[in-house]
């Protein structure tokens, strides 16, 4: 049977301590309930002691949040410890998780201790700690730059003392893997009493090992890795807990490991945690980045379409995600371009595409990417020529500060002529009411957005429409110098687009989705 990895989540300490975050109690439990649904087994809700807001933060989340340990930071310090019990005590499995650095540099600069003075506070606070709480954690701070013979001892006697995890925490980030790696798996040996408690891990990400540094102590014999959401924390950060935990879950035939996380609760969690802290996530971040399943050049996009095991080692779906994107750009080739033409509902004929492919190369050597909303407008403006079920006659609009707007519309369909008049919130709700009157249709105006094509007075207006009526939504465009004319028009193009979707929707032919 696969051993199981412990998950110990400190977003909301660790990752709290990213500079410029500060999080309200309603921001922490959201996160910490989606935690919960995520399956880690441990949540280190904060540093109870350390201020306030976070002794009531940790309460209510040991209060509320049901299912994993919630724990609690405490310095070896009695009233951090009591500070703490009192804010975890209320959980269904609470943790005083405490720490003493003891590192040379630490012990001399810092503490101004020597070893025997930090053996003997560590001893003691775990030992009151348990006085209180039936789980402790103890972390010799800054473990990695610790004498490895001390930390051997100190390890040993937190256990005797009580010690249910003992954490080894890489503090600065200066560990390398197979050194780390070496380090636990001297503790393992070396420690007579190691098999009494777990051993867990904490890397910092200053070289950019954190993940590697983890997962080298997992292989080592470490029972517990503790990480972050998008692998935010102090200073560079900490291990991120998708990079873990998907290695984990796609190097099986490396790491014979289970850990209780449901990966497709890894990019929703990762997305709450990223606007709640207002930290966007760097595009190319492993597992979570925008660009994480993104695919652009011409070749991959083809191995994709064929097998996408080709460039994927992850399936979008596991991590939460609906699927992969394809990124249109110059770089794309027929295949691309045919394949998301009929995601989008459109199957040209051959020489239809041929003529669409040679537009689409030439908007892409001028746009970065070619986004959906291009292709539409290409497949519908150039080729297939989407009929003008209704055209406008004219459209007389009176408005100003002391008028109820008004407008009438004039519009042709087939051989008859219609006119509507209708007032309205402003101009061109006025005629937008008038044409919806005439032609029976009662589109939601999602987006309107007015630009200048040309400049100067006299400039080009283009308006761009977005309307939706039941599922189907539209995009319309319209240019003139007069911006009501433009308003007219782009919707007009929007309406006569509603009415092609609708009817080839009901001859069941590749209606597109727009
Ligand atoms: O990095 C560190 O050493 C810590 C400890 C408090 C575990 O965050
Ligand atoms: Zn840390």
């Amino acid at each position: 049977m696969e051993k199981k990895i412990a998950v110990f989540d400190t977003t909301l300490r660790d990752g709290e301590q990213c500079a410029g975050i500060t999080l309200s109690v309603e921001d922490k439990l959201k996160i910490a309930r989606k935690l919960a649904r995520l399956g880690v087994d441990v949540i280190e809700a904060g540093f109870p002691i350390s201020s306030p807001g976070d002794f009531d933060s940790v309460k209510t989340i040991a209060r509320q949040v049901k299912g994993p340990v919630i724990c609690g930071l405490a310095r070896c310090l009695k009233k951090d410890i009591d500070a703490c019990w009192e804010a975890v005590k209320f959980a269904e499995k609470p943790r005083i998780h405490v720490f003493l650095a003891t590192s040379e540099i630490h012990r001399r600069h810092k503490l101004k201790k020597a070893k025997e003075e930090i053996l003997k506070m560590a001893v003691e606070s775990v030992k009151y700690a348990r006085s209180l709480s039936p789980s402790v954690e103890f972390s010799p701070e800054d473990a990695s730059r610790t004498e490895p013979e001390f930390l051997k001892e100190v390890v040993e006697k937190v256990i005797a003392a009580g010690a249910e995890v003992v954490n080894i925490p890489d503090t600065v980030g200066y560990a390398y893997p197979d050194e780390f790696g070496q380090l636990i798996g001297y503790l393992k040996k070396n420690v007579p009493n190691i098999e009494e408690a777990v051993i867990s891990i904490h890397c910092h990400n200053d070289l950019g090992l954190a993940t590697a540094n983890t997962l080298s102590a997992v292989k080592n014999g470490a029972g517990q890795v503790e990480v972050t959401i998008n692998g935010i924390g102090e200073r560079a950060g900490n291990a991120a807990l998708e990079e873990v935990v998907m290695v984990l879950h796609t190097r099986k035939d490396i790491f014979s490991y289970q850990t209780s996380i449901d990966t497709s609760m890894i990019y929703p969690v990762s997305r709450l945690v990223s606007k709640l802290m207002g930290m966007p996530v760097q595009r190319n971040k492993a597992i979570v980045g925008a660009n994480a399943f993104a695919h652009s050049s011409g070749i991959h996009l083809d191995g994709i379409l064929k097998d996408r095991r080709t460039y994927e080692i992850i399936k979008p779906e596991d991590i939460g995600l609906e699927g992969h994107t394809m990124i249109l750009t110059a770089r794309s080739g027929r295949h691309a371009l045919k394949a998301r033409l009929k995601q989008l509902g459109y199957e040209l004929p051959e020489e239809d595409f041929e003529k669409c492919f040679q537009m689409f190369k030439e908007i892409a050597d001028k746009k970065k990417e070619v986004f959906d909303e291009d292709l539409i407008a290409l497949v519908e403006d150039e080729v297939i020529h989407i009929p003008e079920t209704y055209h406008l006659l004219y459209t007389h609009i009176v408005s100003g500060n002391r008028t109820i707007p008004t407008a009438t519309v004039k519009l042709r369909k087939g051989k008859e002529t219609y006119q509507e008049a209708s007032v309205g919130n402003g101009p061109v709700d006025a005629a937008y009411k008038a044409i919806d009157r005439i032609t029976g249709l009662q589109p939601r105006l999602v987006d309107y957005a007015l630009s200048a094509v040309t400049s100067g007075k006299e400039a080009m207006g283009e308006v761009t429409v977005k309307v939706k009526e039941g599922e189907v939504e539209v995009m319309g465009r319209g240019v003139s110098t007069d911006v009501l004319e433009a308003s007219v028009r782009a919707y007009m193009n929007a309406i006569n687009r509603l009415i092609y979707r609708k009817t080839k929707a009901r001859k069941k032919v590749n209606a597109p989705r727009l």
